[in-house]
């Protein structure tokens, strides 16, 4: 089948190189110019593991090709992927521009008939409005609109692609519903058929309630701390109980990324817009925010009170780990709260320290290469990202580079590797014996 995908960011680009390995003939546009050149160089612009070979397989398949203009890129394609961002506005709306000029482009250009099936998450009563308009007079040929959510996770996008736990389709004509099966049609998981608005709604309400167990097990850490209990353990019996399930609950600084914090708050303005309060995401939200400030608390009694000049070496940058995604990261989050109270901050992150420079930068925060370069000196090391390499770290080494031996772990990343040597002092998240609570 001939696909076209619109947006070659993380969404599309993963869709379109996916689309193109069960054997489809692929078209990635995206308008930015310098992004389809480095494409079509063979260079993934984000790191995600085992995209880049996915592309370059593809390429010289001759089964995906990388267009910055769209003519080219819908010739002959049956369906047209929408997989551009919806990033959120100042008051937590999702800002739907690079949709509707999308869609404009598609209202010029389209010269056959085609199913545009919308992956960007967009509030619920976007793809019927898109519908409308594609509809109207401006567009000559007859279009059908889709709504076929993405669920991938950054850092296993390709694994999540191959493997979903299920793929949405919102659509309300039979034919168009088996095109789309069709497409989807090697990939084994259940497919949930339903209408526009349902579709929409699945994206946001999955996310939302992930959210919502995270900020849950977070009010359980903290509450661990003060009655001397242990989150993960608790986690570990609750997760087992097959109703609740052991995934996402992990304890720790709260969600980040491109995804949670958009659309929980899009989805709770969606509610409001439609005049009901959702009382339930305010608190999601709220105690997301706060469990960054807590962490904080935490790093600031570790060290005796006042961070005023003290050196804080922080390692991880990304949202979480094996992405470079810093969006929304808590590490950056917990980094400007150093920086505001007069630390100085000497940080590291494998892969993230690029995008890490573009958004915060100043004399006071200093990246470094590696764990060690950044531990010099430093009155603790604040743990915000889950690399695996960070377990691995020669610690003896570290500890002799540091100035005091304390570590505040963000993640519970080398929980139990440190509690019990006295090598160092060693704070995390949610376990109630022998730990600092705020
Ligand atoms: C998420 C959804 O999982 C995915 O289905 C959707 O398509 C996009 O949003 P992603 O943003 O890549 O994916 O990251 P995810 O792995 O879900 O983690 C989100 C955040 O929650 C991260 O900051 C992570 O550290 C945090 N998290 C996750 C926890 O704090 N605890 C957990 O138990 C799980």
């Amino acid at each position: 089948m001939r696909i076209a995908v619109i947006g070659a960011g993380y969404v599309g680009l993963v869709t379109a190189a996916a689309l193109a390995e069960l054997g489809h003939r692929v078209a990635s546009m995206d308008r930015d110019q310098r992004k389809i050149a480095a494409l079509k160089g063979g260079a993934v612009p984000f790191h995600e593991p085992g995209l880049e070979n996915l592309v370059r397989r593809n390429v010289r398949r001759r089964r995906l090709a990388f267009y910055d203009g769209l003519s080219e890129a819908l010739r002959g394609s049956r369906v047209v992927f929408l997989c551009v961002g919806t990033p959120p506005k100042k008051n937590g709306e999702a800002d739907l521009s690079q949709v509707w000029s999308a869609a404009r482009s598609l209202g010029k250009k389209l010269d056959h008939s085609v199913i545009v099936a919308t992956k960007s998450t967009v509030p619920v009563g976007t793809n019927r409005k898109l519908a409308g308009f594609l509809r109207s007079a401006r567009v000559s040929v007859p279009v059908i609109v889709a709504s076929v959510p993405e669920f991938l996770r950054e850092g296993s996008a390709v694994r999540d692609f191959f493997h979903p736990d299920r793929v949405v389709i919102g659509c309300e004509d039979s034919k168009t519903t088996q095109t789309l099966m069709a497409a989807f049609r090697k990939i084994q998981a259940p497919k949930v058929v339903t209408t526009l608005e349902s579709a929409e709604m699945i994206k946001y309400a999955s996310n939302a309630f992930l959210a919502t167990k995270i900020s849950f097990i977070n009010e359980i850490a903290n509450l661990c701390e003060r009655v001397g209990a242990d989150v993960e353990v608790v986690a570990r019996g609750m997760g087992l109980d097959t109703r609740i399930g052991s995934a996402f609950l992990k304890a720790g600084i709260g969600y980040g990324g491109s995804c949670f914090p958009k659309d929980v708050r899009a989805l709770h303005q969606i509610a409001g817009t439609h005049q009901y309060r959702f009382r339930l995401l305010k608190a999601v939200i709220e105690v997301n925010r706060a469990q960054r400030e807590l962490f904080f608390k935490k790093i600031q009694r570790a060290v005796g009170g006042s961070l005023r000049g003290k050196k804080i070496a922080v390692f991880g940058l990304a949202f979480k780990a094996n992405t470079d995604d810093v969006r929304e990261s808590a590490a950056l989050d917990i980094i400007r709260l150093l920086l505001r109270a007069g630390a100085r901050v000497r940080a590291y992150d494998p892969v993230a320290e690029e995008n890490a420079r573009e958004v915060l930068s100043q004399p006071s925060l200093v990246y470094h290469a590696s764990a060690y370069k950044a531990a010099r000196g430093a009155d603790a090391v604040v743990i915000t990202t889950e690399w695996e390499e960070f377990r691995s770290l020669r610690w003896g080494t570290l500890r002799k580079l540091m100035r005091q031996p304390i570590i505040v772990d963000g993640k519970n990343l080398l929980a139990g590797v440190f509690a019990a040597t006295g090598q160092f002092r060693y704070y995390s998240v949610g376990k109630g014996k022998g730990q600092i609570s705020v």
